[in-house]
């Protein structure tokens, strides 16, 4: 009892233990329970954004944090600090002396600069590092693409149902709406798109738009705009047109005056995200327009309130169907020069979909007079929905330091993305949520960090994987589980590949809810729709050629990159079937046959993910009950489900190419 007695009072002099969320509730904020003294924390100018900035640190940083001031440059500037690189969303964080008193100043030259210092401190701190700290945004449009539907359901959503209770917005405001902008705040996002890209008429209507509104006057102390999914039908739908052709003067105004009613309700209303003509989506080219002819439209409309249109490139129609990869380019390239200041055209990571892994998207590079904002996919749409641990911070990664040459070698596609290859000053980066009303938001703990690292390198897309991965887990774990977790994600994306199909094997997942394995299938009604268009696997090998003798959309790559991608023999490993279809017997780098290799792939992905297990299985003892709990049984999911992707395809292969599997290897069960 003593011993109690001695353990109890130890801790409450401790400040008692930290009352932190075992559900993941606090995502990478887990404060401290004993936290600094209000008045240690003082903010120079009293505005909404400087006061969250203020409140954010005062929550956040421990009792011996030591004084720290926020202040906006114009206060300080007889510090004469190094400001003109901030910009309007930079800060610098330096140890400096005011009034005689040494303090830690956050400074920016704006209140969001400020904001985002408050941010980075909280995380210098939480992360265990020190020293002076100065930063600025690389791109300027660091988005999250909710695919939210009105009535709740979430579109490829693993997490539950969407955040937004359109029902009792505008008049509840559920305070989970502030935690979602702080956790945005603090990775830099400053914009959310609220509705599905399948969007539908009525989000245009004045109950939505009163709705948006509300959520945009919680957002705006955070430093995030709002934006909205615009149907391209929505004149004839709302307006009662008898056309939504982009060139009708009546369509013009009718958006003209949508704009308006929009930012009469939403003054930095961001814009709005269009996609048209692709997935049985309206848009102009069922008027004979193009789509900048669409995009114009639009443009002309948010133009006077310096609003901005977001224009998908991911048009998918069955107009291509010798090669589904090479549409956008085909529909977007001859396009380059021709859409408004005002539009920036929204390009996925890849020509086909979201898949493991894809080479960049040809059109990166390939419209230097068009600004092309990257799209990549948080929510794990083809890599195991929210069950499978996968960190896409590799993937990230991988797509930003592609090179395309464009202009000449290291022209990267984050240069092209930050606009500093052509010369672009509207820039921006969207990520397809993972978000949904899960206690932690993203259906699994190592979900957040998917979240975290799109946000964290959107802001700097030369941040390294790793880096951001140990900055996350050093936020959201004990110390001793920090080095085991970021060993399990950094090989884990790959590890995906591995068990779903390596060496540039794409879409040969099940239809529909794509889960799961389904490189049989076949039979559905468009040629592409089936995984066999895909992969192309007959007796003699496998592989899609997309050399000259095939569908040749090597051809759209700058031409260093089409000649790597035209040989078999120069073509990354990871992107060989990708390109080119080939035999079976192949001899590959490893020595070993194409088949033997592809087989050693499944198996490495099921061993890696048994890896995870065990290495889970160390922490246990130093994270919550909960969280551990999740991820082990999770876990356990996937080393049960890459075994039946792995059985699954090599049964299908064995059964076209007839061949034994490779000497040392175990037979399915
Ligand atoms: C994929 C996804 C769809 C989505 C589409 C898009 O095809 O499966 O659900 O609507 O991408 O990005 O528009």
């Amino acid at each position: 009892l003593f011993a109690r007695i001695v353990l109890i009072a130890g801790l409450l002099s401790a400040g008692a233990a930290p009352a932190l969320a075992e559900d993941g509730y606090d995502l990478w904020m887990r404060y401290p329970a004993t936290t600094i003294a209000p008045d240690s924390v003082s903010v120079r100018g009293d505005t909404p954004m400087l006061r969250v900035a203020a409140a954010e640190v005062r929550r956040a940083l421990p009792a011996q944090a030591g004084a720290i001031v926020l202040a906006r440059t114009a206060e300080v500037a007889d510090l004469k600090l190094p400001t003109a690189t901030l910009g309007d969303e930079g800060y610098l964080i330096r140890a400096v002396r005011l009034n005689g008193r040494p303090v830690t100043l956050v400074t920016g030259n704006t209140d969001r600069g400020v904001l985002y210092g408050a941010f980075a401190l909280i995380r210098q701190r939480a992360t265990g590092a020190a020293g002076d700290l100065t930063s600025a945004p690389r791109v300027k449009l660091r988005v999250l693409n909710h695919w939210d539907n009105l009535d709740g359901v979430v579109e490829r959503g693993y997490a539950g149902r969407s955040l937004w209770d359109w029902w009792t917005l505008p008049d509840y405001k559920d305070p989970r709406y502030v935690d979602y902008a702080r956790a945005n705040a603090s990775l830099g996002i400053n914009g959310t798109v609220l509705n599905n890209v399948n969007a539908k008429a009525e989000s245009l209507s004045p109950r939505y738009i009163a709705k948006a509104a509300a959520l945009a006057d919680i957002f705006r102390p955070y430093g995030i705009r709002v934006y909205l999914s615009a149907r391209f039908s929505a004149p004839i739908e709302l307006g009662g047109l008898k056309t939504a052709d982009p060139l009708d003067p009546q369509v013009a105004a009718w958006w003209r005056a949508k704009a308006d009613e929009i930012y009469r309700a939403i003054p930095d209303f961001g814009g709005f995200l269009v996609k048209a003509n692709s997935e049985g989506q309206p848009g102009p080219r069922d008027y004979h327009r193009t789509h900048a002819d669409g995009a114009n439209m639009l443009a002309a409309a948010v133009a006077p309130h310096d609003g901005i249109v977001m224009w998908r490139a991911f048009v998918y129609a069955d107009t291509d169907p010798d090669d589904r990869a090479k549409q956008a380019y085909t529909e977007f390239k001859p396009l380059d020069g021709r859409f408004a200041k005002n539009v920036i055209v929204q390009v996925k990571n890849g020509a086909i979909d979201f898949q493991p892994r894809e080479p960049f998207h040809p059109l990166f590079g390939a419209m230097p007079k068009t600004p092309l904002m990257m799209e990549f996919q948080i929510t794990k749409e083809y890599l195991g929905f929210a069950t499978h641990l996968a960190y896409l911070g590799p993937l990230f990664a991988e797509t930003l330091a592609s090179d395309t040459f464009a202009k000449g070698a290291g022209s990267t596609v984050a240069k092209v993305v930050d606009g500093s290859l052509e010369g672009h000053t509207l820039t921006g980066i969207a990520g397809v949520a993972n978000i949904g009303d899960d206690r932690d938001w993203t259906g699994s703990t190592f979900n957040q960090a998917n979240w975290y690292a799109f946000g964290r390198m959107a802001w700097d897309p030369s941040l390294s994987a790793e880096t951001v991965a140990r900055e996350w887990a050093a936020q959201t774990f004990a110390p001793a589980a920090v080095a085991p977790a970021v060993a399990m994600m950094m090989g884990s994306r790959e590890a995906v590949v591995d068990y779903t199909g390596a060496l540039g094997l794409a879409h040969v997942m099940a239809t529909g809810h794509h889960y799961g394995p389904g490189p049989w299938v076949s039979d559905l009604k468009r040629p592409e729709w089936n995984p066999v268009y895909y992969h192309k696997a007959d007796k003699r090998g496998i592989g899609f050629d997309r050399t000259k003798s095939g569908s040749n959309a090597v051809a759209q790559y700058a031409p260093p990159v089409a000649a790597k991608f035209a040989d078999p023999a120069t073509t990354p490993p990871g992107e060989l079937l990708w390109f080119h279809h080939v035999a079976w017997d192949r001899r590959m780098p490893s020595g070993r046959t194409l088949w033997a290799d592809l087989v050693g792939h499944y198996d490495a992905g099921v061993a890696y993910v048994v890896g995870m297990r065990t290495r889970w299985d160390t922490v246990k003892p130093v994270v919550d009950a909960e969280r551990w709990q999740k991820t082990a049984s999770f876990l356990a999911v996937q080393q049960r489900e890459a075994q039946w992707w792995r059985d699954a395809s090599l049964a299908y292969w064995m059964s076209v190419n007839g061949l034994p599997l490779p000497a040392g290897v175990a037979p399915p069960p």
